[in-house]
């Protein structure tokens, strides 16, 4: 059996989440109960397995959950994160 490489998420800045170590990777939606108030949530989809892969962070990409490049021509902004506070 093959080693897998270590699973890592890196945060690029001004930039998309960089995942790699063969993380799998689903779509969920939240299930609402009656009482109009969130009781689980459902997976609705499975992406193909990749060793590494560039989810979005800024929500402009086209191809999300994907990085696709946008956040270069919106120019994505995170800030500074040592001014933030807990
Ligand atoms: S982070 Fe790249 S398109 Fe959103």
């Amino acid at each position: 059996m093959g080693k897998t490489a270590p699973k890592k998420i890196r945060v690029l800045k001004d930039g998309p989440y960089l995942v790699a170590g063969d993380v799998p990777l689903s779509r969920e939606i939240m299930v609402v109960g009656a009482d109009k108030e969130p009781e689980s949530w459902k997976k609705t989809e499975d992406f193909p397995a990749q060793s590494q892969y560039a989810p979005c962070r800024c929500g402009a990409s086209k191809n999300k959950p994907f990085c696709d490049g946008s956040h270069l021509k919106t120019r994505f902004n995170d800030g500074d994160p040592s001014v933030r506070k807990p």
